[in-house]
């Protein structure tokens, strides 16, 4: 079985600890070990990223050399896509369909990044005074990138392209359970002449040791995450209390799928099932509540119910697979125990639930799920599950659906479904979530800015906002006038 190594200083080492053992959800057999970094081992990938940026060739290279070795990134993750997605399915169980959309979308991310590099501009500030004052926009150095298991490629891609855009270096963690891409991803990035030794670091391990040792490094000068809102929190508190390094934060969500009566019928049965059953709802933007008007209740579930009755769960490399397996075994249990805990709190459980049997039985899969009769308040329509389980909540009128939508934590995404414009428009203006979408729910391109309100986050990721994080302003006021101030005749 192959070892994955820890990439390095452009260097494939081996970890001292190759003790991960990574699983292929569907069937629940070892497909390969990782390493498992230790504080040292991620202390060298910190020093690599350091020296690459403080005085490597990467940090005098121009933007136009940057862009196109984000180019050159994309045109060879699309000469390896094939391979590429069979591996993410392999590794995280996700339909080989939707595998393929992944490293089709981790390769736009690179082109997009690697048209905008030479796109990126400064100012020059009308100061009042004989004098160019200008703004000057600076790589903020170092960054660790800590990602996590549901989109691995993805969103490695979404971290390292507008780093390197701006002329960043990075160490990237990806998340224990998935690593096999992104080491994949190290070979296709090794083979580049003009990305310097070091520019990007990829270390394997656990978020306790690798991660906890980025966001508490004094050398590390920004960290970018996805993952819990739990663990968010722990990296905040370790930046404020080492040297406040830059932080942005892109967590969960509980976002609202909001269904009026006079919604277009098809679309939207459509829109609420694939809302959160695609990615086996292992989505940060998840439509996990679907807030549908009172007097289309009954029909509009029996609907979403015999729809997603139909979705095709199976064999994740089958190509008609709509559904695979939950990332691994323990994700699977920890997501039965919100149903278990939804059925206590007296929801009515209207599909799903379970495991499914026959050839299925030995990977880590669950029927898509659905609960009728929630009241917005129960565990159920207040945590982020992650996976494969809605719940339905009836409401009368705009004001109470709003009402609804807002009474979470969260503020990551949201939907609203009308023919009405000015519904939609008046429900888009009330929702507290970064991103909305009416008529549709999922679309997410890379020329348009991504990330959360309230708990869902800090910071935008994607399009140009996206790389504004991985820069820092530098104001520069240049004296145009030779003669004495005077302040002192
Ligand atoms: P997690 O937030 O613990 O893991 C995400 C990444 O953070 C992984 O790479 C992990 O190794 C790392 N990490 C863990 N602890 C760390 C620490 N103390 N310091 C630095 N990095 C650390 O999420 P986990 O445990 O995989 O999943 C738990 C729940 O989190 C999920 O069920 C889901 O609700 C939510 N989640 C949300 C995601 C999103 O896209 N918003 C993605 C993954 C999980
Ligand atoms: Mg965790």
């Amino acid at each position: 079985m192959e070892t994955l190594p820890l990439y390095i200083g452009g260097r494939f080492v081996d970890g001292a600890d190759p003790s991960q053992e990574i699983v292929n959800p569907a069937t629940g057999a070892p497909m390969a070990r990782a390493a498992r970094a230790t504080g040292a081992e991620t202390e060298a990938a910190i020093d690599a990223a350091r020296e690459a940026f403080d005085t490597g060739p990467w940090a005098t290279a121009t933007a136009l050399k940057r862009g196109q070795v984000l180019l050159e990134i994309a045109r060879r993750l699309r000469a390896s896509a094939a391979e590429l997605a069979r591996l993410e399915t392999e590794n995280m169980g996700k339909p080989i369909f939707e595998a393929e959309f992944d490293v089709a979308d981790a390769a736009t991310c690179f082109e997009y990044y690697g048209g905008l590099a030479t796109k990126i501009t400064g100012d020059v500030n009308p100061v009042p005074d004989e004098a160019l004052s200008l703004t000057l926009k600076e790589p903020v150095g170092v960054c660790g990138q800590i990602i996590p298991w549901n989109y691995p490629l993805l969103m490695a891609a979404w971290k390292i392209a507008p780093a390197l855009c701006a002329g960043c270096t990075v160490v990237l963690k990806p998340a224990e359970a998935t690593p096999a891409t992104a080491m994949a991803f190290a070979r296709i990035l090794d083979g580049i002449e003009d990305l310097p030794r070091g520019v990007v670091n990829i270390v394997t391990g656990d978020g306790p040791a690798v991660g906890a040792t980025l966001a508490a490094s004094p050398r590390v000068d920004k960290v970018a995450f996805t993952g819990s809102t739990r663990t968010g929190r722990s990296i905040l508190r370790a930046a404020a209390d080492s040297n406040l390094k830059r932080v942005t934060l892109e967590l969960g969500g509980k976002s609202p799928n909001i269904f009026f009566a006079d919604a277009g019928w098809e679309s939207a049965v459509e829109g609420a099932v694939f809302g959160v059953f695609v990615n086996q709802g292992e989505v940060c933007s998840a439509g996990s509540r679907i807030l549908v008007e009172r007097r289309i209740h009954d029909d509009f579930l029996e609907a979403v119910v015999e729809k997603a009755r139909a979705i095709r769960l199976g064999d994740p490399l089958d190509r008609a697979t709509r559904m695979g397996p939950l990332v691994t075994a323990a994700h699977r249990d920890r997501v039965m125990g919100y149903v278990e805990q939804g059925r206590r709190e007296g929801a009515r459980l209207v599909l799903g639930g379970g495991r499914p049997d026959g050839g299925l039985a030995r990977g880590a899969y669950l029927e898509p799920t659905i609960f009728d009769g929630v009241d917005p308040g129960m565990t159920i329509a207040q945590e982020e599950i992650f996976g494969p389980v809605v719940v339905i909540i009836p409401f009368d009128g705009e004001a109470d659906a709003v009402r609804i939508a807002n009474a979470t934590p969260y503020g990551l995404a949201g939907a609203v479904w009308t023919r009405d414009i000015f519904r939609a428009f008046r429900v888009v203006r009330r929702l507290k979530a970064g991103i909305v979408w009416v008529n549709h729910m999922q679309p997410t391109y890379v020329e348009a800015p991504w990330g959360g309100m309230k708990m869902s986050g800090a910071g935008r990721e994607l399009g140009r906002y996206g790389v504004e994080n991985y820069l820092e302003l530098k104001q520069v006021h240049i004296n145009l006038n030779e003669n004495p101030m005077g302040w002192y005749a």
